[in-house]
């Protein structure tokens, strides 16, 4: 615990000393002074309610449609809150019923306070909150693009459609690195890499809010980037429990997309709901204050998660009451307190400010960030607008979401029955067969996902394979219980799928899990229901051909039941067009270019990341004692099978020797050997060969998608700045020391050498 203190006290004197980096997003002067103006004529009970973020359930009426005016009166009127968030009954509305709530919250918030109240929505897949509006495949699956342009449209047409309803602000991009499969969150966002999660982050960002953030435009949305920082790896795997993470990897891998968002001009961040290191984040000022408003310059809003104030003295027990939890957050850097049903908030941080326990000035602070939130996207001039959105649910918003789902299924394994044949008589069943609610998770319509109450339209993997092939049957053999809790599960159709089997060619089984989202989603077994892999097991008792379909939020262990099967697929959650992309890639129609954004596990005492450590991998030493280690998972990071294969010929390195200066160009001659056309993800990866901590065995550097036809070749080039392969010390500076480094890429690699030793505080020169 001591040498905790020692190293995050040393952390901050790093911050405190570094050169000021330049501000996060340049400061706009009319903005500023707009800023100044308004709050001069504040009262410290209006400086308070901008502070404060209520869900909508507070304001409404009997029919949970409507906003009760007696209650606008209260929250608005009285005490006078900034800022709404959610949906009415829990449940996603129309782009009309939208806009008109929010056109009333405004109405009486210009006319008590003169100030626009600020209303955010959770668009964690596209208009996830929206009944009319457009999804994507969730971010995980397009990590597994690994094709930033999915990423750029899904946040374009998502703060496109927020704002059609009268919306200026969403609670995404999500970028927690998911390095823990067992964590209920981990479809959330783009997988267990820094790199692809700071590229797809940064993509997301910049399309939600366009170009300029301090004058975002009625096509565009502020983001609130998440959790952070460090909630992706519970200790226990569970939601919302603590994290324990190294001091530099903290800094190093899960600081790493935030930065790029921060540096991108994001508005606004939600904290990570759990502690790290034994610290709530919310009460974290050195994370806070420290990391990003101090050193990056960062002149944006801190919003906390849900009720995150009251669990620091309900859950966390570091504060002993509501005051003094609201002056700790506060203190450490929060702006907007996201307390749900609470109004009484404002009243605690008043007396804060009475009692001095917040000072005038950091009052002041985080109001002024709040005001110029709402400058920076127009409010005071618009509170609501009067645009046309004739891009609304629109047909390109669809191709999109259609071709992010095919470039994002991920073909595991194929022993040759894929592509399925024309005329094969084919099974399909499983639990996820017929279900618009799995194809698309949580955060769907509902907070749990809800998609079947709500899309009827389109079309589920039975459907879609049923206007793809002449003969295809369905008997689901095991069903999830509708109304229960998203685990339970019927298995009393394993005998009727098994005779049905019988009469098929080859058997297409869904099997992963229902929604969930959250803390509800939490498990206590990694491994796939025992009842599906019963069913697969049966089913592979026929003697027909089983191709596994894999749909689901994390991997879930198949290793006993992936032998029975002849090909696996994984879709993960490809949303409303996920299913007709299936049916295009099992047909042939379109080919697989997917690849795996996580590690897939095989063993629950074994759940790895790609960039282990080397020493967690080793050979039988010598002698009498047996010291190995063995890296034993079920799929790499980055695997996934195509029908054509790719060849990778002549990796140059444009210099042999380098320094932290240097920006290294490397290239790489791809070509498609096979018959049928393909896309292919190069990834390109580094080694440190010996470093002063023990280094990871490769990272991620680069990555870039192509499309290939027959027998093309295409050079990729990278440019890659060599302080990227920097690794953040034991004393909390970022080190690139001299020595041998190794770059591959496609089997190929090419060794080169660091010639001078660089210690920086910075991150990133
Ligand atoms: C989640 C956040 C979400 C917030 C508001 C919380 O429970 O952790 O991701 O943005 O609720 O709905």
């Amino acid at each position: 615990m001591k040498k905790v203190l020692i190293f995050l006290s040393a952390a901050l004197l790093a911050a405190a000393c570094a050169p000021k980096a330049p501000r996060a997003i340049p400061s706009d002067k009319a903005v500023e002074a707009k800023v100044e103006k308004v709050l001069e004529g504040m009262t410290l009970e209006e400086k308070a309610g901008q502070l404060v973020q209520l869900t909508i359930s507070v304001l409404e009426d009997g029919t949970r449609e409507a906003i009760d005016p007696a209650k606008l009166e209260i929250i608005i009127g009285q005490y006078k809150v900034g800022s709404i968030l959610n949906v009415m009954h829990d449940a996603a509305h129309s782009r009309e019923h939208t806009a008109a709530m929010v056109r009333q919250i405004q109405e009486k918030s210009m006319e008590v306070i003169g100030i626009p109240c600020i209303y955010g929505l959770d668009m964690i897949h596209g208009a996830s909150y929206l009944t009319d509006g457009s999804l994507y495949p969730q971010e995980i699956n397009l990590a597994a693009t690994f094709n930033r342009d999915y990423a750029r449209m899904m946040g374009r047409a998502m703060a496109y459609e927020t704002r059609a309803a009268q919306v200026p602000w969403v609670f995404s991009p999500v970028m927690d690195l998911g390095r823990d499969p067992r964590w209920p969150r981990i479809w959330e966002s783009f997988g267990e890499d820094p790199y692809v999660q700071s590229e797809m982050a940064r993509a997301e960002t910049e399309a939600i809010q366009g170009e300029d953030p301090n004058h975002i435009d009625l096509e565009h949305c502020a983001v609130s980037i998440k959790h952070f920082i460090g909630y992706g790896v519970p200790v226990s795997g569970k939601d919302r429990t603590p994290a324990i993470i190294a001091q530099n990897d903290l800094r190093e891998k899960f600081f790493a997309p935030f930065l790029a968002c921060f540096r991108a001009g994001a508005l606004t961040a939600m904290v990570n709901s759990a502690s790290v290191n034994g610290i709530p984040t919310h009460a974290n000022a050195i994370l806070l204050s420290g990391w990003v408003k101090e050193e990056l310059g960062w002149d944006g809003v801190f919003v906390t998660d849900w009720a995150d104030i009251d669990n620091l003295f309900k859950r966390d027990h570091v504060a002993a009451d509501k005051r003094e939890a609201v002056a700790m957050g506060i203190n450490a850097g929060i702006d907007m307190i996201m307390d749900p049903y609470d109004p009484e908030c404002v009243t605690a941080i008043v007396d804060c400010v009475k009692d001095g326990r917040i000072s005038q000035e950091r009052l002041d602070d985080a109001v002024r960030r709040v005001l110029r939130l709402k400058l920076r996207l127009g409010l005071f001039d618009k509170p609501v607008w009067d645009y046309s959105y004739p891009e609304f649910g629109s047909e390109q918003f669809a191709q999109e979401s259609y071709a992010a789902a095919l470039e994002s299924e991920v073909l595991l394994k194929n022993d040759g029955i894929l592509p399925l044949k024309e005329d094969a008589r084919i099974l399909v069943t499983g639990p996820n067969a017929n279900s618009m609610r799995t194809l698309n998770g949580g955060w769907s319509y509902r907070w749990q996902g809800d998609a079947d109450a709500f899309v009827p339209q389109y079309n589920t993997i039975v459907e879609a394979l049923q206007r793809r092939f002449k003969q295809v049957s369905y008997e689901p053999g095991v069903t999830y219980v509708a109304g229960a809790d998203w685990q339970a599960e019927d298995a009393s159709g394993i005998g009727k799928a098994v005779a049905a089997a019988r009469k098929a060619d080859v058997v297409v089984v869904c099997v992963g899990e229902n929604s969930y989202c959250e803390t509800p989603g939490n498990i206590n077994d990694l491994n796939l229901s025992r009842n599906q892999k019963r069913l697969v097991t049966a089913l592979s008792g026929t003697g027909k051909p089983v191709v596994l379909i894999l749909n689901e939020g994390r991997p879930r262990l198949i290793g006993d039941i992936e032998p029975l099967a002849a090909a696996v697929v994984d879709v993960m959650l490809p949303s409303n067009f996920g299913a007709d992309a299936l049916a295009a890639l099992l047909s042939g129609d379109e080919n697989f270019s997917g690849r795996l954004p996580f590690t897939y596990p095989k063993h629950i005492n074994a759940l790895h990341t790609y960039d282990y450590k080397v020493s967690e991998h080793r050979e039988t030493m010598n002698g009498s004692y047996n010291y190995d280690a063995v890296m034993d998972v079920q799929w790499p990071f980055g695997h996934g099978l195509s029908y054509t294969q790719f060849a990778y010929k002549n990796l140059v390195v444009s210099a042999e020797n380098f320094t932290a200066a240097d920006i290294l160009k490397v290239s790489v001659d791809v070509t498609n050997t096979g018959s049928r056309a393909g896309k292919e993800a190069v990834l390109l990866y580094s080694s440190d060969l010996v470093a002063s901590l023990v280094p990871d065995v490769k990272r991620l550097r680069g990555f870039e998608k192509i499309a290939l036809a027959p027998g093309e070749t295409k050079t990729v080039t990278f440019e890659l700045p060599a302080c990227d392969l920097a690794f953040v010390g034991a004393d909390g500076h970022w080190r690139l020391e001299q020595g041998d480094f190794r770059l591959s890429c496609g089997g190929l690699s090419a060794l080169l050498t660091c010639t001078e030793t660089k210690v920086w505080d910075t991150p990133n020169i």
